[in-house]
């Protein structure tokens, strides 16, 4: 049996919901991986520092509830920048221990009515996370543009803002693009003199799925997120990102579960629930592009660098076991109802164990 042993890694973006879905969904993130970016987009929303605390002493609940593996999963709080956001509520959260606020543009994705609809507006804000030291997560999507285009229109705005707020750190979320990847590597070069400030995550997902995957041949309502999977070309890009071992290119799932039903119908929600295969699938595809060297620093330290904090201490052993291939299960069963995780009912060849 063929085993890979790396540092515990994190997952620098994840829905983790609430109530019982939040309950129901976190051990696949909270058994693995040692931190997670809990992304803002609850209903109600986090948009303070106070709510924050609230929202992770939850998280904590549910971890504890969920076992012993789970107990030292530590949850890293997001606030979510709108309209009415303010440089005061930007300094008390990251007194609170925020580290990042997370802006969807309005109506781009999943609980994103509230978002801003333009970002001149929000200089002022974005001028105190960068003397703050919080980190600005982007949704890089420009609403109302032409679905497979709305990341692309978006880099105006990530290069404008990487030249206006050179040392704001900037997290181009869930890219999907060639176009993206490229702007990513060319913001290292904006200012002379300033490290580049500007990196991106990936998910698992992305790298494997494109469009056609989506409503190619018949439709797959469980590959269906925002932003939508792209062309060949675009996954193939992300690959290379992902497995280039450059430090600006680092792991997060957006694993984003909703009920079956929610998936299943006539106008779906847009998420992937990848929590649960997110190490597994990285290991395919990064030993399928025989870079499973660069596994480790993807999944457990350029995000951590990124974000300025330690690596984790623990480690997890990626194992390749020959005659028991990990069967993905079909659904999961929640409270009151069922989540269709990716790669649902097929075989992985690798599982991961703490
Ligand atoms: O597909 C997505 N689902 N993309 C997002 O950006 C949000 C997420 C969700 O919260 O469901
Ligand atoms: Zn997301």
């Amino acid at each position: 049996m063929t085993s890979l042993r790396i540092r515990r890694p994190d997952d620098f973006h994840v829905h983790l919901r609430q109530g019982d879905m939040l309950r129901d969904v976190l051990p696949s993130t909270a058994m693995i991986f040692g931190r997670a970016l809990v992304m803002p987009n609850t209903l109600p929303p986090v948009l303070t520092g106070d709510d924050a605390v609230r929202y992770e002493r939850t998280i904590r609940d549910a971890a504890v509830m969920a076992g012993a593996s789970a107990v030292d999963f530590q949850p890293l709080m997001t606030i979510k920048i709108v309209a009415s956001t303010t440089p005061e509520i930007i300094t008390e959260a990251k007194a609170k221990g925020v580290i990042a606020g997370k802006l969807y543009p309005e109506g781009v994705t999943t609980n994103s009515e509230d978002g801003p609809k333009n970002l001149r507006s929000l200089f002022p804000v974005f001028e105190r996370m960068q003397s703050e030291g919080m980190v600005l997560c982007l949704h890089g999507e420009v609403p109302g543009v032409f679905c497979m285009d709305r990341e692309e229109v978006f880099l105006h705005s990530l290069r404008d803002l990487a030249v206006i707020f050179p040392r704001l750190r900037m997290v181009l979320e869930h890219v999907t693009t060639a176009a993206a990847v490229q702007a990513v590597m060319d913001t290292s070069f904006l200012s002379p003199g300033v490290p580049g400030n500007v990196a991106a995550t990936i998910t698992p997902h992305h790298l494997l799925l494109t469009l056609d995957d989506v409503v190619g041949d018949k439709l797959r309502p469980h590959h269906f997120c925002k932003p939508i999977a792209k062309k060949p070309s675009d996954r193939d890009a992300l690959v290379r990102a992902a497995t280039s071992g450059n430090p600006r290119f680092f792991l997060g799932t957006d694993s984003a579960p909703h009920a079956r039903d929610q998936k299943e119908c006539a106008s779906g929600c847009a998420g992937v629930f990848c929590a649960p295969v997110a190490m597994e699938v990285l290991a395919e595809v990064f030993e399928d592009h025989h870079a499973l060297d660069k596994l480790e620093a993807f999944t457990s330290e350029f995000g951590a660098r990124f974000y300025g904090l330690p690596l984790n201490e623990g480690h997890v052993t990626l194992m390749k076991p020959k005659d028991s291939p990990y069967a993905v299960p079909e659904r999961i069963h929640i409270v009151d109802g069922e989540i269709v995780p990716f790669r649902a009912g097929e075989t992985l060849r690798w599982l991961c164990e703490v």
